[in-house]
């Protein structure tokens, strides 16, 4: 465990302060999922599907800023499970509250391999592109002093 990020495992850490702090916040909702009664566990799940749509969407700009198509594998990901979040609230609001465990489960195993094979990645490259702009200004300010 991180002092800063208590709920994200050590393995899941991606060295991207902002993303873990959403990782956090998102395995601290599943917890309080968790640690709801059944019957009474809709708000705390669309409070979950709201922070989830705003961490997707998130990835996805930051996607956008790397200049990677709006299509790809990881945008895919999460394409697919809003859909099914989605479908399990409209189901859970009709009676079939017994999902939302089953969702969590599913939910839970997604999110460690997601957060390995995707966010990392997507981490790394958000730190390239940091490097390599921090290294063209340098240059740039460098090429300036130059001049007369
Ligand atoms: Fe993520
Ligand atoms: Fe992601």
């Amino acid at each position: 465990m991180h002092p800063t990020h208590p709920h994200l495992p050590e393995g899941m850490r991606t060295g991207d302060e902002r993303m873990d702090s959403t990782h956090d916040g998102f395995m601290d909702l599943m917890q309080t999922l968790r640690d709801t009664p059944p019957t009474e566990r809709l708000p705390a799940y669309d409070a979950l599907v709201r922070h989830t749509e705003a961490h997707f969407a998130q990835e996805e700009q930051w996607m956008a800023e790397l200049g990677l198509p709006p299509q790809n594998c990881h945008a895919g990901q999460h394409a697919n499970v809003l859909e099914t979040l989605h479908e399990v609230g409209k189901r859970a609001r009709q009676g079939d509250l017994g999902l939302i465990e089953r969702m969590l489960d599913a939910l839970d195993e997604w999110f460690a391999l997601h957060v390995v094979a995707m966010d990392s990645a997507l981490a790394d490259a958000l730190r390239a592109h940091a490097a390599a702009q921090s290294e063209a200004a340098r240059a740039r300010s460098s090429v300036l002093s130059t001049l007369p």
